[in-house]
């Protein structure tokens, strides 16, 4: 213990009705000393311009995505130490048009439970934070989870709950019970958990509370039939045009064919659900959300009316080339959601029409000419879907490289960055055949049409993009220079 921690401490003991600063003050007091220190070493070449990610060091799962009082928040699961996993914190931004972000102080810091993934709901003019303990144990499988409440009045200071944890242990004793998504429905609160089967397959689970602390076990929401992986991770459980929604991530589905090619799936079953019997009835079966490289842990957001998404833009187990210039992982753009002949929709929102700054191109290129773009920018192209489409996007200087076809003998999108590493799905469009395309530093999201097909997938040109027509066929690109809407 510093000297000054001591005196601190001996303070907090004899003024007893002061504000006394504890030791976990002083922890977040150094760690965004920590933060704003090591920020100037970060290599700016692969950093985003409008899409979060974290200060320095890692960041995975989002987590607390709500709007409260006046703001939309984000927080995510955060390493500050090294651009590698390590004992989670939860960063924080804030927003108030959820295209721009301030970064906000480290939310939560671990103590003798690291803080792994969770909610936020508003409970008046407190937030109030749902999250994971998970704690490290001296007995197999070496650790356990239990659920803990984090409360802030201001927004951006969170004191954590001394009556945690509130949801101990899952009904079946499995030690993966984690990454609570809370909702309210009436006068209740109502939450939704990831866990196992004794015999490893993913599941669900349901609990209602009256005052987020005492729950009460509803039911098994869903479970894997032994086709849907050992563990399902971050659950998110709502009404999409009159019918309900499952999300979640399962992991340690095999892949078939062109899907669940990823290191773990993110996707979701549409069904119907009452708050009498606490039964979920599938009605579609399960269906990935987003078919690109990089795209897990969605969770969703309500606000008057519209439900909006955002998932971490980088996957598990996979190279993450921004990690040697001091940071990783970020977060998509936040789209909205709408159900439409048993799939979700996912759009970029409207107000992205504002980080719009200037055209850079408009028209037509010839065949095999290459055009040069900014490391940020929207791509608008309009093709003739009876043929082929084909752009190939690299670096300036080399680095990253990735071919974006429209394949119609096959009816398929690709996505191919190369070697065999490629994703692709059917699409038949179910109206406008649009393709919108968002380039950032390190990245590129491909919305085809009124979104009913969506690629996320990281990419990494040096020095600014570079396109290349390979279409046969006249195109009509429009592309748009993007502003920076996030902490350089
Ligand atoms: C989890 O493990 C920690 C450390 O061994 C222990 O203090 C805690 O009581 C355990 N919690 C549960 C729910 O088993
Ligand atoms: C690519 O070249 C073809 C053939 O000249 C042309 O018709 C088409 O419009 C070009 N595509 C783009 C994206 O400019």
């Amino acid at each position: 213990m510093a000297l000054t921690d001591f005196i601190v401490s001996f303070l907090c003991v004899s003024a007893v009705s002061a504000k006394c600063i504890t030791d976990i003050d002083n922890a977040k007091i150094d760690l965004e000393a920590y933060i704003d220190f090591k920020i100037p070493d970060i290599n700016p070449r692969f950093r985003l311009h409008y899409h979060v990610t974290p200060p320095v060091g890692w960041m995975n799962d989002p987590n607390g995505f709500s709007y409260h009082d006046g703001e939309f928040h984000l927080f995510y699961q955060f390493y500050p130490y090294d651009s590698v996993w390590g004992p989670m914190h939860w960063g924080h931004v804030s927003s108030p048009d959820l295209v721009h972000w301030n970064q906000l102080p480290t939310a939560l810091l671990p103590e003798k439970e690291q803080c792994f993934s969770g909610s936020a709901v508003s409970v008046g003019d407190t937030m109030t934070l749902m999250y994971t303990a998970h704690e490290v144990t001296d007995v197999e499988p070496f650790y356990n989870e239990s659920q803990y409440l984090a409360f802030s009045d201001d927004g951006v200071y969170f004191y954590k709950y001394d009556g945690n944890p509130v949801l101990p242990a899952a009904p079946n004793g499995s030690p993966d019970f984690r990454d609570p998504k809370v909702w309210k429905y009436g006068n209740e609160w109502y939450v939704v958990l990831g866990s196992k089967t004794v015999d490893k397959r993913g599941r669900v689970l349901l609990y209602k509370s009256k005052d987020l602390k005492e729950w009460e076990f509803l039911s098994v929401l869903g479970e894997s039939q032994g086709d849907m992986g050992y563990m399902w991770e971050c659950p998110d459980f709502f009404e999409l045009d009159g019918k309900f929604v499952l999300l979640m991530s399962p992991q340690g589905m095999q892949p078939e064919g062109d899907r669940y090619k990823n290191t773990f799936q993110n996707g979701y079953i549409i069904g119907s659900f009452d708050y009498e019997s606490n039964e979920f009835h599938p009605e579609v079966e399960f269906q990935e959300m987003d078919y690109g490289h990089d795209f897990y842990a969605a969770q969703t957001a309500e606000h008057k009316g519209k439900r909006y998404v955002v998932a971490w833009f980088s996957m598990w187990e996979v190279p993450h080339p921004e990690d040697v210039d001091g940071w990783s992982g970020a977060m998509t753009i936040v789209r909205e959601l709408k159900l439409i002949d048993d799939r979700i929709v996912m759009k970029p929102l409207e107000e992205m029409l504002e980080l719009r700054h200037h055209t850079v191109m408009h028209g037509r290129l010839r065949p095999q000419e290459v055009t040069r773009l900014p490391q940020a920018t929207e791509l608008i192209v309009d093709g003739n879907i009876r043929q082929r489409i084909e752009l190939f996007l690299q670096g300036v200087d080399g680095g990253g490289k990735v071919w974006v076809r429209w394949d119609p003998a096959a009816g398929n999108v690709v996505v191919d960055r190369g070697a065999g590493d490629i994703r692709q799905v059917e699409w038949s469009p179910i109206g406008t055949t649009t393709w919108r395309i968002f380039l950032d530093a390190s990245s590129l999201e491909l919305f085809c049409g009124e979104g009913e097909v969506v690629f996320s997938s990281r990419v990494y040109p040096l020095g600014g993009w570079k396109l290349t027509n390979l279409s046969r066929q006249s195109l009509k690109i429009e592309a748009y220079h993007l502003k920076r809407s996030v902490p350089a």
